[in-house]
This record gives structure tokens, sequence and C-alpha cells, in this order.
């Protein structure tokens, strides 16, 4: 059987990073995408001291030149992709925060066009790139690094933990991002591919920030445990920590 591939993007940091460390033991080379290839490198220096297969592809998801060259580089080595882990994405200004950068009544446009573009319609154009490249798995997994902020849900519930924390942009554009894992699973249904979003929990990074409660050696179980979905598993999910969230 030919090898499992795995490419995680935006993986020189944070959860994206963590994902590879945690993916050690899954019997797949690990490809992590960064827009610096010398962080890229000095990340996977450190994975590979971790044991982990890695190599490393410079990568920025807001380029469609990178697509395209990521779809080479896949091709021309592997001819095909496992996992596929959109994890890169950008938060809209620090959160949690009360500024125009959050609000639905204020936000300025250049924002809000700025992280739709980064966590949804880049995630949309990278997928449909890299899929003839998953179709050719035997056991395709992806993975959309969604939030809890994304549930629809829990907004509109005054009780919910998230009801006062509202950061439009960034919020709206997870949620764009989970209608993408319903339709795209459902257009793959009769496929092996199995396409779920993933909340990581509140995870102490960049963006997290220190006040997260959540280590990062816990952030990357969720991505993790659903880029190596068994066959019987779910699909056209939202979880975190193996337990379905609303939408
Ligand atoms: N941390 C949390 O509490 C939390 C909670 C819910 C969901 N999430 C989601 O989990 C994912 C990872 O978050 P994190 O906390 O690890 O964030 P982070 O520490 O800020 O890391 C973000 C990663 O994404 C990369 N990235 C940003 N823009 C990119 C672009 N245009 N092209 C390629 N890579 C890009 C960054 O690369 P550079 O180093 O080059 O900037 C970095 O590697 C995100 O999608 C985030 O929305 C996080």
């Amino acid at each position: 059987m030919s090898q499992k591939i795995a490419f995680i993007t935006g993986a020189n940091r944070g959860i994206g990073f963590q994902t590879a460390l945690d993916l050690k033991d899954s019997g797949a080379k690990i490809v992590i995408g960064s827009r610096d290839l010398k962080q890229g490198e000095q990340a996977v220096a450190k994975l590979r001291a971790a044991g982990v297969d890695a190599d490393v592809l410079q990568f920025d998801i807001t380029k469609a030149a990178d697509h395209k060259a990521a779809y080479d580089y896949f091709n021309s080595h592997y001819g095909h992709l496992d996992i596929l882990v959109n994890n890169a994405g950008i938060a809209a200004g620090v959160f949690p925060g009360t500024g125009p950068e959050h609000s639905a009544a204020q936000v300025p446009q250049d924002l809000l066009h700025k992280v739709f573009e980064t966590n949804f319609f880049a995630q949309v154009a990278l997928t449909e790139t890299l899929l003839p490249l998953l179709k050719k798995s035997p056991a395709g997994r992806i993975v959309n690094l969604s939030s809890i902020l994304a549930s629809l849900t829990l907004h509109t519930d005054p009780k919910s933990p998230i009801y006062n924390s509202k950061s439009f942009a960034y919020d709206a554009s997870k949620t764009a991002l989970n209608a993408f894992t319903v339709h795209l699973a459902w257009e793959l249904r009769n496929t092996n591919i199995k396409v779920n979003s993933a909340h990581p929990g509140w995870v102490k990074t960049d963006m997290g920030g220190e006040q997260a409660p959540m280590e990062l050696s816990d952030g990357a179980k969720t991505s993790a445990a659903l880029a190596t979905l068994p066959e019987n598993g779910p699909t056209g999910g939202y979880f975190h920590l193996g337990q379905p969230l609303p939408w």
C-alpha cells in the first residue's frame, strides 16, 4: 500500500504544529504548510526530533498560485493525499474585545473581507484544488478548523457560555466554513472521504491568548481524532473532543 500523506496548513506554530505532533503515530508522512519557509523548516526540525515523519511546503492559503503548487507537489511526490487539515486561520483583532473590529454594526469592510478570504474562500478553493488527490485515497479525511464561535445555536442562547463573546467577522467566517463542511460532506457521501468541522477548545496560542484555559498539548486532540477517523466514523459533523456541537 502507498504511504499515507497528510497536509496541515498553518502548521509552523500553534494548533497546526501540535496536530502534526499528535499525528506522529498515525503512520502518515506529515507535510506542514508554512507561509515563512524558514519558520517551517525550524518547525520540521522540531517535529523530526520528536519522531514525526515531517516535511515542509511553503504555503500561503490566500495565494491561488500556492494552491496549484500544493497540488503539483502532492501529485508529483505521492500521487494522492489522505488527510487535509484546513487549520490556517486568522482572528479579527484581539479577542475577546468590544472594538469595531468585533461589531456587526461597525465592522470595517476591509477587515470583514480579509477574514472571510482567509477563513472561508481560500479554504474552499484549496479543498477544491486538492479534492482529486483526496479522491485517490482509500480513506480521505478533511478537517475544517472551525470554532465554538461558529455556532448560531449557542450565539442565540442567552444561557450559553459564548452568548456575550461575539466577534462578528471571525464568527461568521467560521459559520460559513461549517456550511462548507455540511455541503461538501453531503456531496462526498458516497465516497471514501469524510469531512468534519473541529472546535479545538479555547487554546493557549498566539490567537487564543494567555487567558485560554486549554494547554496547547491538548489543543490538537479534536483535529487529530477527526483526521484519523475509522471507516465507520462520522461525516458532516461538528465536534469538540468527540462530542457533537450544535450548529
Ligand atoms: N486558539 C484557539 O483558542 C482557537 C479556538 C477555536 C478555533 N481556532 C482555530 O484553530 C486554527 C489554528 O489556530 P491557532 O490558535 O493555532 O492560531 P495561531 O497560533 O494564530 O496560528 C495560526 C497559523 O495559521 C497560519 N496562517 C495565518 N494566515 C495564513 C495564511 N494566509 N496562509 C497560511 N497560513 C496562515 C499562521 O502562519 P504565520 O505564522 O505565518 O502567521 C499560523 O501558522 C485557526 O483556524 C483558528 O481559527 C483556534
